[in-house]
């Protein structure tokens, strides 16, 4: 009995670990602009994020490509982009191609993809 007992304080103390660092945002509906900067701030590397990018350029092209629902990001604010990537990490942006991609991304990451992205030109 004991034993059960423990494993439920367990499983229950994990699901509530899981949800803290899952749930990063203010609200469910949006990222809040104070999170947005604060992420920003994490990282300032462009060179990082030219190196995190490469794994974007098989679909992010740099011109809009006919037929295709992938939005060109280049060219965006840091703010944009940045607030994206959260809102997809969150599940508040619903898409599954992305929430792929951004769940192996943390804030530094997040941060170095914005800024470098920022820089480039349409
Ligand atoms: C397998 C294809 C694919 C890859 C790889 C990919 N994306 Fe995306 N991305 C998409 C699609 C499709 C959308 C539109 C999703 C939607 O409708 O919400 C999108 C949307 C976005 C948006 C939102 C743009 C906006 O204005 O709303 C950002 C930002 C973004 N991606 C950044 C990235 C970054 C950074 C990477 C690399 C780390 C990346 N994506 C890799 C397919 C991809």
């Amino acid at each position: 009995m004991r034993a059960s007992v423990t494993t439920g304080a367990f499983i229950f103390a994990s699901v509530l670990a899981a949800t803290s660092l899952f749930i990063h945002a203010d609200s469910n509906t949006s990222v809040s602009e104070q999170d947005v900067s604060k992420v920003l701030a994490v990282s300032n590397d462009v060179a990082y994020g030219e190196y995190l990018a490469g794994e974007c350029a098989s679909c992010h092209a740099t011109t809009a490509v006919s037929g295709s629902n992938v939005p060109v990001i280049q060219g965006a604010s840091s703010e944009h982009i940045a607030q994206a990537l959260l809102e997809y990490r969150n599940g508040i942006r619903d898409n599954s191609t992305m929430r792929n991609v951004v769940s192996a991304l943390g804030d530094e990451e997040i941060a170095a993809l914005a800024h470098y992205f920022a820089q480039q030109t349409k």
